[in-house]
């Protein structure tokens, strides 16, 4: 990015940091933006695009989207966001919530019966926007009564910016709709931006990949930073005292990572350390600490089952009979049986002595660990239809 570039950046966007390398995925993004409002405010309904956005963790997928709400909102779009959560995969409909509840309750209530329509007893209790009547409701009426719900709130808001974050951690219920939403935006003025983690969507995801496979225009991979914009962050950090040779290690231990660089520039300075040559050598051990690698980042990998048996475990102490651990765990045998397998010693046999090696301190009594959701280290064609002003609104009974 040259430093006129950075600037007018800076200037436009006072409150985002600087966005090194992503100038293709800002200007695709504010080309689908600018094209959404001025084709809607000529009168166009089938508008809808599409941005996709996938990287390793750390590599600014979340600073995208951010960027997209900023130059959304720049342009008095409506924006729904959502985040799927590591830890909320198993709550239907969680990330659906997130996206679209927000907006709806700033309805007016007439408005909000408006959104619902016939649907209120189907898709508002998913939406958490109507208490659950208890009784199990056919999941392709909801899914119907959903497509019914979206297409009246693009009505009301339109032109309508959508942001979904952490794909890769949606609850399935939310990750089916979004797949099927996806491929009807097209018919309505909305531009879906969706981010997740390369390599980390879950099977059941088919759909959406063959979206994206569908759609490479679309798509962009992030890569980590080149050594002179990872320079550039260091600098900024260290502006006068950075040396070359210092920065360029920097980039070698990151592999050019933003947040792991961001990371490792707060731990330099935390501990004293000068940018210069002489302390090249001690970059790559303080990046593997940047990175969260310590004991807690290990028992987090464990999953709470584990750590529930060998917390029993530990308390038969020598006399560990698999039985009963799995009974204190609460578990059943069956969800045991893979917890046995990952210690050698209970492998073998039934009654194992060994003694489980977790040390009770501040940070195993908080358990689950709070994830830092930073373990998975390691543009187009614009739509130009212009068609007739109606609204088509599937499920409409
Ligand atoms: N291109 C970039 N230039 C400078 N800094 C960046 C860039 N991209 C990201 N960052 C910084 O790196 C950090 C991590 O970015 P971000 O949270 O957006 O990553 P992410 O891809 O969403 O990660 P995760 O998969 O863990 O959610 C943030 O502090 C962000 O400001
Ligand atoms: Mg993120």
């Amino acid at each position: 990015m040259s430093d006129r570039e950075s600037k007018k950046e800076a200037d436009e966007a006072p409150t985002l940091p600087r966005l090194y390398e992503r100038d293709a995925a800002i200007s695709a993004a504010e080309a689908a933006i600018d094209a959404l409002g001025r084709e809607f405010a000529a009168g166009g309904i089938e508008l809808g695009s599409l941005l996709l956005y996938s990287g390793k963790a750390g590599l600014g997928k979340t600073s995208m989207l951010r960027r997209v709400r900023m130059l959304a909102g720049r342009q008095g779009l409506t924006v729904c966001s959502g985040r799927a959560g590591e830890q909320r995969g198993n709550e239907p409909f969680y990330l659906l919530r997130q996206l679209l509840l927000p907006e709806l309750l700033r309805l007016e209530p007439e408005q909000r019966r408006e959104v619902l329509g016939p649907w209120h007893d189907i898709a508002g209790p998913a939406i958490g926007l109507v208490v659950p009547t208890g009784e199990r409701a056919d999941p392709q009426s909801v899914r119907v009564g959903l497509d019914y719900v979206m297409t009246q709130l693009a009505r009301l808001k339109a032109p309508l910016v959508m942001l979904v974050d952490d794909l890769q951690w949606a609850d399935l219920e939310s990750l089916g709709w979004l797949e099927s939403f996806a491929q009807r935006c097209p018919e309505l003025p909305v531009l879906l931006a969706v981010a997740w983690r390369s390599g980390e969507l879950p099977e059941q995801a088919q759909a959406f990949r063959a979206l994206v496979a569908a759609n490479p225009h679309r798509h962009l991979e992030f890569k980590g930073l080149q050594p002179k914009a990872t320079e550039k962050l260091v600098r900024e950090v260290f502006p006068d005292t950075a040396e070359d040779s210092f920065c360029r290690q920097v980039w070698a231990v990151t592999d050019g990572n933003p947040f792991l660089v961001n990371a490792l520039l707060a731990k330099l300075r935390e501990s004293g350390i000068e940018p210069v040559h002489e302390n090249v050598l001690l970059l790559h051990d303080l990046a593997a600490e940047a990175q969260g690698m310590d004991r807690e980042y290990w028992l987090a990998k464990l999953g709470v089952n584990t750590f529930n048996f060998a917390q029993a475990a530990a308390m038969l102490n020598t006399q560990i009979a698999i039985p009963v651990a799995t009974r204190i765990a609460g578990m059943t045998p069956a969800a045991a049986a893979p917890r046995r397998r990952r210690s050698p010693s209970c492998a073998a046999s039934r009654c194992c002595t060994a003694r489980p090696r977790v040390r009770w301190s501040s940070s195993t009594r908080c358990w689950p660990p709070r994830s830092t959701s930073r373990s998975g280290w390691a543009c187009a064609p614009r739509c130009t239809a212009r068609p007739r002003r109606s609204w088509s609104t599937p499920g409409a009974r």
